[in-house]
Order: C-alpha cells, then structure tokens, then sequence
C-alpha cells in the first residue's frame, strides 16, 4: 500500500477476519524485458501530481460506413487511490468506451484511440507494450461487467476460474489457489465457500454470480476496479448489497474504483466523486453531495430528476429528459444539449461551453449555470 495520494476521505476498515490480507505481486522469472519494465513500473508507481490514475483528452472514435461516431471527444480527469468516482450518463454518451479505452481494450478497427494520455501509476498505458498492458489488466486494473454470465464460463466451476486467475495472476500453486478461491468467495459473502466453490455459475443467483466476479476482480488485489453497469441487472435491494460489498472491499485494499451507470441516484451514494457525461464529453464535474444537491448543468437536474431519488418522496413522478441523444456522428453547432435544455439562450446555438470551475472542485459546462437549480424547472430566457 501507500503507493499514490490517498483520498482523504477513506478510512482503513478495523481489520476483520474476514477479509484477506494482500498477497506479493507475481515475480517476472524468465523474460528479462519485462523484468526490466515492471521494475521500471514499480519505481514510477505515481505521477508527479500524485494521482493514482489521470486521463489527459482522451480521444475515441469508431469508423463506420456512415461516418466517424466521436465516442469519447476530449474526456480528462483524475483518480487517486482509494477514491471512488462515478462516470454517470444515459446509454450511449461514451461510458463504456471510456473504460475501455482506459484497459486499451478498444476494438480496431472499427475504434481508434485518436488522441490522448492515460497515466496510471505515472505511466502512460497508451504507450506500453501489450505485454505490459497485460499485465496491467487483471493484476493492476480490474473490471467487472453488467452480466456475470457473459463473463464467467458456463462449464467450469466458480472454484476452477477463481483458481485459474489466481494462477496465471499471482503465479500460485494449485493448492494455494484452491484455499484462496474458497477464503475469497468467503469475503465476498457466499455461504459455505467450501462447499459453493464447485458449483457451476447457472447454480448460482445473479446477485451470488455478480459477487463471484467481484472476488475474481479482487484476487489479486487491483489498484483500479472498474465496474460497468455491474449492478444495473440486479434488483434494489441485491443492488445496494453488491455496491456496499465493493465498498467495503475497495475500502479494505485501498482500491479506487470507477462505478460506470446511468443511474445518478444510485452512484451519489457510493462514489465520493461524480462525472457526468453527455455524448462523449465530461459535463459536470464535481464532489457526489455537491452534483447531487446542487447540480450546475441542465442535463445533471434531467439526470436526477429521471431517477428515483432518497431524498424526494418516493411516489413523486419521475420525468424523463424529453427528447433524444443526439447523433454522435452528426452533433449540432454550439452546445449539443441544447435541443432538450429548459435553460437555453442564444448563445448556445453558436458556442459549445467549456467546462469551468463553478465553487473549488466543481465545473460544468453550461453557458448558464449560474442559474441552474436542482428540481427547478427553468423559466427560461
Ligand atoms: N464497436 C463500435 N462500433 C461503432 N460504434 C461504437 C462501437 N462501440 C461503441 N460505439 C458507439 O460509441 C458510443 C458510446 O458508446 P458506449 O461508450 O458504449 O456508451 P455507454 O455510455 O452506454 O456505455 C455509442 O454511440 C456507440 O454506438
Ligand atoms: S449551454 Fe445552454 S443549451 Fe447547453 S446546457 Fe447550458 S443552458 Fe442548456
Ligand atoms: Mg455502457
């Protein structure tokens, strides 16, 4: 630990039992170069701002028949370890790309990854080998998924792909793996580990699978989860256990975490730190309580408006934001929220705002955020 600027906010968790101390990194035994680099890696652990992980105008696009979609369009921000930031946005605005493009997971073609640094422990990930990218995925970053389905294999056991990253990962014996794999479903809340570590994943419940990923995430003790919609298919209640259960884990290891949804009620809970986005770009940026109580951008006010909230009666009616994203290969002139916007004015058919600080910490790109209210409605103009 002590690698990066802790987050200020997080507490180390009195020590349970329960959970599982952090094991040593796999040593590099025949393959000098990528000795030569992981030292490398290891001695430059932080940038000189101390960030755990800072993305500098991050460029995706993805070339079709149609045209070229601008997926993500120029996204910057900062994580440092231990802290908990949510990407929040409605389906489409470039959530998943971003992450991907992050892990340099991006398929090419049709996706590129144009412009950009995404410094991770003070190295740029868009410049390493794919070896070391490799490495980076799996040991250093994790990621989990909406549908555990899609990413646990239907015919090996839960107990076999725990063991079989163990293996690969941390370099484990078979039998060192085996009492891990049973420990770590055992800190992720499965009932009689010894026993469930031979069931398949259709014996499992989605909630039991989701947090069988999170173990395989957690096994080697990651410094970045990103977890994608990971609780999206899961019902309220089975939600908030999973989100709280990655707290408390993260919290544990000094893991920061990316929650990726498009649900802004349920990340201001867990996330000490919000992006927004809206067809491909940060929109507001700012601390959780902050965006969630006093949001200066329009679409952020949409965004909360169309969830259901914990501080606003339940049976109070939800609004959707009317209309639709735009197109991504065809975004209009000035501000590319404005055909939905209550707040609009002239000015935002003509420039596209940038994003400015509005208090310490907190910006956002609206020509007229000084005027935007949370659950006000603007009389506009
Ligand atoms: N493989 C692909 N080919 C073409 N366009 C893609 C591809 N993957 C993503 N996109 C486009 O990139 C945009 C952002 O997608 P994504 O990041 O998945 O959105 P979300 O915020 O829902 O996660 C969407 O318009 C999507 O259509
Ligand atoms: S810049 Fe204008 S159109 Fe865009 S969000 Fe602000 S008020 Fe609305
Ligand atoms: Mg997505």
């Amino acid at each position: 630990m002590g690698r990066g600027k802790p987050h200020p906010n997080r507490q180390q968790l009195p020590h349970s039992p329960r959970l599982l101390e952090p094991l040593p990194e796999k040593p590099d035994t025949h393959d000098h170069t990528q000795q030569h680099n992981r030292t490398h890696m290891v001695s430059t652990l932080q940038s000189d701002s101390g960030h755990l992980l800072e993305v500098h105008d991050l460029q995706t696009h993805f070339t079709t028949s149609d045209g070229v979609v601008k997926a993500v369009d120029g996204v910057s921000f900062h994580l440092d370890q231990g802290e908990v930031l949510g990407l929040v946005g409605e389906s489409g605005c470039g959530k998943s790309v971003s992450a991907l493009s992050i892990m340099r997971l991006i398929p090419n073609p049709p996706g590129e990854i144009v412009e950009g640094k995404v410094i991770f422990e003070g190295q740029d990930l868009l410049k390493v080998s794919e070896a070391q990218m490799r490495q980076v995925r799996g040991s250093r970053i994790s990621m989990i998924f909406q549908e555990p389905m899609t990413s646990l294999t239907p015919v090996l056991s839960i107990g076999r792909q725990l063991r079989e990253s163990l293996e690969l990962h941390l370099n484990m014996t078979r039998q060192q793996a085996e009492g891990r794999a049973v420990e770590l479903l055992d800190m992720v809340g499965i009932p009689d580990a010894a026993r469930r570590v031979t069931d398949y994943p259709h014996q499992l419940s989605g909630g039991q699978r989701q947090r069988v990923m999170i173990a395989i995430a957690m096994s080697c003790t990651p410094k970045l989860l990103i977890a994608d919609e990971a609780t999206t298919a899961l019902d309220v209640t089975i939600q908030a256990q999973i989100l709280e259960l990655m707290k408390d884990l993260t919290q544990q290891f000094g893991t920061a975490v990316i929650i990726i949804t498009h649900n802004l009620g349920v990340v201001a809970r867990y996330a000490d730190r919000v992006n927004v986005m809206y067809a491909g770009k940060i929109r507001e940026t700012g601390r959780a309580d902050e965006i969630y109580e006093n949001p200066k951008h329009p679409y952020t006010v949409g965004l909360l408006s169309s969830v259901p909230r914990l501080d606003v009666p339940a049976d109070q009616k939800l609004e959707p934001i009317r209309g639709d994203v735009p197109n991504l290969m065809d975004l209009p002139e000035g501000c590319t929220f404005r055909d939905r916007c209550d707040w609009a004015v002239d000015r935002c058919a003509e420039d596209d705002p940038p994003l400015e600080e509005v208090t310490p910490g907190h910006s956002a790109a609206c020509w007229e955020k000084h005027r935007v209210r949370a659950h006000a409605k603007a009389a506009a103009k």
